[in-house]
């Protein structure tokens, strides 16, 4: 009696904090757009499936204050939907307290498609990425459980997180899920240069476009692979070595000389809004990225053998057409509504 009396009391108090009906666990499924264009999804979403309540939740942590130190420096601080989720204006970002970074903010786009992240690749797996900036001393410089005492004092997210998961806890697995199950959702793949790869709506490129597509795939294409516009891997692409920070970028995660000065091979998606460019930012316009190619690197050690000249000189050598037609090409890769979606926009 005591037992069933006691039973009858645990259920009417789980059944009393759930009382609201919209606090209880509602797994909608989201469907994640996946192109035809692309190559496989390497993110795994049976381990992780969208739903809208999670997504809503990973896109509120997204725009959230509090899972920084000052509760001042939110993931879209750095990361802004206009400039394809990069840090506009700034060469390397900016977080906590004005401290600076070393790097400039990547896009966020097309995340379900990779299989490693940041600029040497130091996350493996998305949803572990955002450990990273949040307990970075110089972006948002929180600890884990900070965040969840915070977000456990809030009553959106009580119920938000008992909407998107079954147990219910405000933990951190649940928190990185839910940003993954945003950050999955991030597709560009709406591009004039996607809809004329699929044959849609009539889509045409025009003379100059399919010129700059043509000197693309022979020069640039090795690379700027697939039309995720990245094969992901790392190269030394000649840049000088910058002695502000010295970054040796991949050979920093593995310690392997051959890695020296390697950098992950950027996406080129809405790379007209990404600005400035490359892994420091150091490069402003489009325009000064392919004389670059052209005439501007230089030999720090251990450049990529693609960019050695049968004369021994490193570059791409590139006319004035060329460079003017590649440009025309990747404006074609602009994503308006991808840059545009309210679903990604902040509430
Ligand atoms: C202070 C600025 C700043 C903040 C805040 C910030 N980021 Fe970033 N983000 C960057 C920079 C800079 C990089 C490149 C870092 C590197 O390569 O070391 C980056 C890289 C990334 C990448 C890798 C993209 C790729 O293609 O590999 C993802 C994903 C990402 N950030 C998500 C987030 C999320 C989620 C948050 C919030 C939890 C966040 N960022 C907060 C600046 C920031
Ligand atoms: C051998 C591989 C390779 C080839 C070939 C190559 N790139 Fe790159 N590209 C890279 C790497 C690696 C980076 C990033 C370097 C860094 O920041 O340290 C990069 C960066 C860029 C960026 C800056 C992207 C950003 O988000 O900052 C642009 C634009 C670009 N490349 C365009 C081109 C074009 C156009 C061509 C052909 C003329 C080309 N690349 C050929 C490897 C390559």
């Amino acid at each position: 009696m005591k037992n069933i009396f006691f039973l009858f009391f645990a259920i009417s108090f789980i059944s009393c904090s759930n009382s609201s009906e919209d606090e209880l666990y509602t797994p909608i499924p989201l469907e994640v757009n996946v192109p035809s264009n692309f190559p496989e999804m390497v993110y795994n979403l049976d381990n992780n499936p969208v739903t809208e309540a999670g997504f809503e939740l990973g896109k509120a942590l997204f725009y959230e204050g509090k899972l920084s130190a000052n509760n001042a420096i939110p993931c879209a601080f750095c990361h802004e939907q206009a400039f394809a989720f990069t840090h506009h204006e700034h060469t390397v970002s900016h977080g906590l307290d004005g401290g600076i970074g070393t790097r400039n903010a990547q896009p966020m786009q097309n995340l379900a498609y990779q299989s490693e992240f940041m600029w040497d690749g130091a996350a493996t797996h998305l949803d572990f990425q955002p450990i990273i900036p949040l307990t970075s001393e110089v972006e948002m410089g929180e600890t884990l459980s900070n965040v969840i005492t915070k977000l456990s004092e809030t009553d959106y997210y009580k119920k938000q997180f008992a909407k998107a998961f079954e147990n219910g806890a405000i933990n951190s697995e649940n928190m990185l899920k839910a940003l993954s199950q945003f950050m999955v959702m991030m597709v560009s793949s709406n591009s004039k240069y996607d809809k004329y790869v699929r044959n849609e709506d009539g889509v045409t490129l025009t003379d100059i476009e399919l010129d700059g597509l043509t000197t693309f795939n022979q020069k640039c294409a090795s690379c700027h692979a697939t039309d995720l516009f990245t094969d992901q891997s790392y190269r030394n692409n000649g840049l000088s070595i910058n002695p502000k920070f010295n970054d040796k970028g991949r050979f920093n995660i593995f310690e392997n000389p051959e890695d020296l000065y390697k950098f992950k091979v950027p996406s080129l998606r809405n790379i007209e809004k990404s600005n400035p460019y490359m892994h420091d930012g150091r490069v402003a316009t489009l325009e000064a990225v392919l004389d670059f190619y052209d005439s501007g690197m230089v030999d720090n050690g251990n450049v990529d053998p693609v960019f050695r000249r049968d004369d021994g000189t490193l570059g791409i050598t590139l006319s004035d057409y060329e460079k003017e037609s590649i440009i025309a090409l990747l404006k074609t890769l602009t994503d308006n509504e991808f840059l545009n979606d309210e679903r990604f926009a902040e509430f």
